[in-house]
């Protein structure tokens, strides 16, 4: 699959200022062994630097969790989650949201 793009779909809010949550969509080249927060990361720093998500203040590494997200409904760490085709990333709390995939923690 090399030299194709995949789909990305993000959930996006911002508590602060939209009404309603909404998806935004990017199209992210893809290559074989990505995880889907290398598709952040390529979104960030190339498509659109306003998404909000545990960037590499978390480990990268599935130690401490701060990534902990849904990918394509499924719960796990987004930075161990590996991409095989289109996928939806959302938070796993939606009524937790600060922003986009980024969520507070505990009660
Ligand atoms: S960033 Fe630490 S587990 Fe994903």
């Amino acid at each position: 699959m090399n030299g194709d793009s995949i789909r990305v779909k993000v959930f996006r809010f911002d508590p602060s200022r939209d009404r309603e949550p909404y998806y935004s969509d990017y199209s992210v080249p893809f290559e074989k062994g990505m995880s889907a927060m290398d598709a952040l990361d390529y979104i960030y720093q190339n498509l659109d630097g306003g998404i909000a998500y545990y960037d590499h203040a978390g480990c990268s590494l599935g130690i401490c969790a701060r990534c902990t997200g849904r990918v394509n409904g499924k719960p796990g760490l987004i930075c161990q989650t590996a991409v095989e085709g289109d996928i939806v990333l959302e938070p796993v709390n939606k009524d937790k949201v600060i922003k986009d995939l980024v969520t507070r923690r505990g009660g």
